[in-house]
């Protein structure tokens, strides 16, 4: 729950569902979570459960001499890029909460939260800063291990924050934009299920969001013992995650439309949009503080997962202590994550993919392509590379229809829909 709620369920699904025109995206989102990732999120714990490995070593020990093990490394290198640029929106989220803590310009409404958030997302250093300390704060957490570091202030940090965004989703229902809001929300525009970029767009926030396929459930999987059940984990996972997403839409759309933002506005749609609501309310600077502080705690409970897929790797692989491997890994990952920060400053007439900028070009290769890819071929392990009696047996469905369903599912309807989807946006289907 640490890894799949974070910037994923408030940033990057506002933002995302935004520019993909609302209902219908929410929609393919939801049949994308139900057919595609409780199966996938299901056979990533049951391998790292039963390999108790990173995601390399897991392959490496279910599937000897094959060459599985490539999936492994994909999925390192998605560690890498999604954290570089994940440390860059968490260090925005970091900023917004000291500036709430300390009353500075973001929160006095001069001039307006849109063109604060401008000036200092473009700036050079500042959010180079606050990027370092997210990644600062991760690799302390990394550095003493995963366990000992999160599982206790998880536990009430995020039903903390789950209780705010309802508060928040409440009041911002009341400031005029509800109707707008709901209706871009849930009601689909069937022109748009033409459109295959919706679909790899759906796709690709399922697997953001679930962090999945890229092993961080492998690695976590693999932490797990055989008293855990996994099914029941995979479902309240799940659950709660996209319970997440649609309450963040319910907090953030209704006072988009209030204040006239653009739904499409990107990136920056909820640190604009939610510094307004804060304005507008007599608490505002409680809520304000409150929200960006627990906001920054999911990310770096995420950013830990991303982190520790790599450490692991390298820890096993090098021999590394987890110490070294958690300074050098997360120092590494953070260079690597500067050009996403000042692709909005000092670099932003760089655009990779498409008219894309930097960080939203890291994050189309990791999320459109790299994780469904990582998905694909994880669905196909334990579809079909993997013994079938084992993978139920260690699945802890046993020999139950649901059992055999789900190896279904991981050999048709998930690999295909994703190949489906992957051809169709490059135009090739
Ligand atoms: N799911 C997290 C979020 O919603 C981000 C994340 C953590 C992630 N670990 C991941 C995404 C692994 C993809 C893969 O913020």
């Amino acid at each position: 729950m640490g890894s799949a709620v974070g910037l994923g369920n408030i940033w990057r699904f506002a933002y995302v569902a935004g520019e993909s025109g609302g209902g219908t995206f929410l929609l393919l989102y939801i049949l994308c979570i139900i057919a595609i990732g409780i199966p996938i999120l299901m056979a990533e714990l049951t391998i790292g459960r039963r390999a108790k490995s990173d995601v390399v070593g897991s392959f490496e020990t279910l599937a000897p001499g094959t060459p599985w093990f490539v999936t492994g490394f994909l999925g390192v290198a998605s560690a890498f890029i999604i954290l570089s640029f994940y440390g860059v929106v968490a260090g925005w989220a970091l900023h917004y909460f000291i500036q709430y803590v300390l009353g500075g310009p973001a929160i006095s409404g001069e001039g307006g939260s849109e063109s604060y958030f401008i000036e200092f997302h473009t700036s050079t250093y500042s959010p180079l800063f606050w990027q370092s300390i997210f990644m600062i704060l991760t690799i302390g957490i990394v550095y003493v291990g995963v366990k000992k570091g999160i599982e206790k202030s998880n536990k009430i940090l995020m039903p903390l924050l789950a209780i705010l965004v309802i508060l928040l989703a409440g009041y911002s229902l009341t400031l005029g934009g509800a109707q707008e809001a709901l209706s871009f929300l849930f009601s689909p525009d069937w022109r748009s299920l033409r459109d295959p970029n919706v679909y790899l767009a759906a796709l690709g926030q399922a697997f953001f969001s679930l962090s999945l396929g890229m092993g961080a459930l492998i690695t976590y999987g693999s932490y797990l013992s055989s008293k855990d059940k996994l099914p029941g984990a995979a479902v309240s996972v799940v659950t709660l995650d996209t319970l997440f997403a649609i309450l963040a839409g319910l907090m953030i759309f209704p006072a988009v439309f209030a204040f006239g933002n653009a739904p499409n506005s990107g990136p920056g749609l909820v640190f604009i949009t939610l510094p307004d609501i804060f304005n507008s309310l007599s608490l505002g600077v409680v809520f304000g503080t409150l929200f960006f502080f627990l906001l920054s705690a999911a990310a770096i409970s995420s950013g830990v997962s991303l982190l520790e897929v790599a450490v692991a790797y390298f820890m096993r692989k090098f021999n590394w202590s987890r110490k070294k491997a958690a300074i050098i890994i997360g120092g590494i990952i953070f260079l690597i994550g500067i050009p996403s920060s000042l692709g909005y400053g000092a670099l932003n007439h760089v655009t990779l993919i498409g008219d894309r900028d930097i960080l939203d070009s890291m994050d189309f290769i990791a999320s459109n392509i790299f994780l469904p890819l990582g998905g694909l071929l994880i669905a196909l392990f334990v579809g079909v590379g993997w013994n079938k009696a084992e993978a139920i047996e260690a699945s802890d469905f046993g020999n139950t229809w649901i059992g055999h369903t789900w190896i279904l599912i991981l050999r048709t309807i998930a690999p295909v829909a994703i190949l489906i989807i992957f051809l169709s946006s490059i135009g090739l289907f």
